[in-house]
């Protein structure tokens, strides 16, 4: 058995943050999403990866995986030139797949405890697809399942803008070869995209089995700013241990579960855990509250901060209390002394900024 992950896309719906930055890239509790997903299959015993990428952050994402030792895998990169859907991506791999079944896990996608059972009761079921659904509150932005009485999947529609229930399509998928057939038999949708959606739709139609399974797990899609704060939360309160690389002076508290790594210097300040501290950042006269994941190289100094992901190289100063927030990187957020009140902002595009 083989995987696939597609790690292409544009990432529209992080922007500014993807404007310079694949969004598979963008650290949780520290690490890159596509860290979390290289290991859950790397424990499901597959060996060999396929990684599909786009010409806007192929190199970065080759990047960071490299050969793929680090994670005992070896890797083949497949360039998927323009973003024309999911099952595109599966046909543009088609070489590399051949005839194995597969493990498809969109890079953007995490779940909490990884694909090995389900690639065993794939292998025992003998299925041509095995997919994974949870009960979400906004289906419209998702594909949606609807399921007959005993179980079994009835229909398959992408993002319905009447969704017939609230079960939505994790993006990790188990197919065998047969989905290439069906592939070949699906036409784009109105958003001009080959959907894999459609194309599972397609193997139940074709009259092969398709099985599901509902997550009791949870599952994060990433995407979006109060998603990937949300998955900070949950992945710093369920992996962070304390370990204290940094220095940390007489004046300051760590209380709780806080991992500061090497090179950082805490002084006359108040950490309350889960938190997350990157190397060679300078934490002075300020409080970091739970939940937040702070970069490397990061400065902040007399500033309350909760709730909140502030990315490499950025620097705060002077501010009040910062919550909610997610701050990209060689970012910089100041207090200003001076008398005239005013917003003074230099602001990439496609930002938000709530005041
Ligand atoms: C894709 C799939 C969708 C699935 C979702 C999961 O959506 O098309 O069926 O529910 O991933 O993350 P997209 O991210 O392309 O909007």
């Amino acid at each position: 058995m083989k995987a696939l992950i597609l790690s292409g896309g544009k990432g529209t719906r992080l922007r500014p943050l993807t404007h310079t930055m694949a969004k598979q890239l963008v650290p949780v509790a520290g690490k890159p999403i596509l860290g979390y997903v290289l290991e859950h299959i790397a424990a499901a015993g597959i060996k060999s990866i396929g990684v599909i990428i786009s010409p806007e952050t192929g190199e970065e994402v080759k990047g960071y995986i490299g050969t793929g030792r680090k994670w005992g895998v070896k890797i083949t990169y497949i360039p998927q030139t323009a973003p024309l859907g999911l099952a595109h991506a599966v046909k543009t791999a088609g070489d590399y797949l051949g005839r194995e079944s597969f493990v498809m896990y969109l890079g953007d996608n995490l779940l909490s405890y990884g694909v090995a059972d389900a690639v065993k009761r794939f292998r025992k079921e003998q299925t041509d697809a095995l997919i994974f659904l949870k009960e979400v509150d906004n289906p419209k932005q998702f594909g949606v399942a609807e399921l007959s009485a005993d179980g079994g999947i009835k229909r398959l529609i992408e993002k319905p803008s009447k969704p017939p229930s609230n079960l939505a399509l994790v993006g990790v998928y188990i197919f065998t070869e047969k989905i290439h057939e069906a592939i070949a038999r699906t036409r784009p949708s109105d958003r001009g995209e080959l959907e894999i959606t459609d194309a599972i739709q397609e193997l139940i139609r074709m009259g092969r089995p398709v099985k599901s399974e509902i997550l009791d797990g949870w599952w994060l899609d990433t995407g979006k700013k109060d998603d990937l704060l949300q998955a900070n939360s949950i992945v710093l309160d369920e992996y962070i241990k304390r370990s204290i690389k940094g220095k940390v002076d007489k004046k300051s508290q760590i209380a709780g579960r806080v991992d500061i790594a090497e090179g950082t210097v805490i002084k006359n300040s108040r950490i309350r855990g889960p938190v997350r501290i990157g190397k060679k950042s300078i934490i002075e006269n300020s409080f970091i509250g739970p939940f937040s994941s702070i970069g490397d190289r990061v400065r902040i100094y007399n500033s309350v901060i909760e709730h909140s992901v502030i990315l490499n190289d950025s620097v705060l100063e002077g501010i009040e209390r910062l919550e909610d927030s997610l701050i990209g990187r060689g970012t910089r957020v100041l207090h200003s002394n001076h008398r005239h009140k005013a917003l003074r902002l230099m602001v990439g595009d496609d930002s938000t900024i709530e005041i």
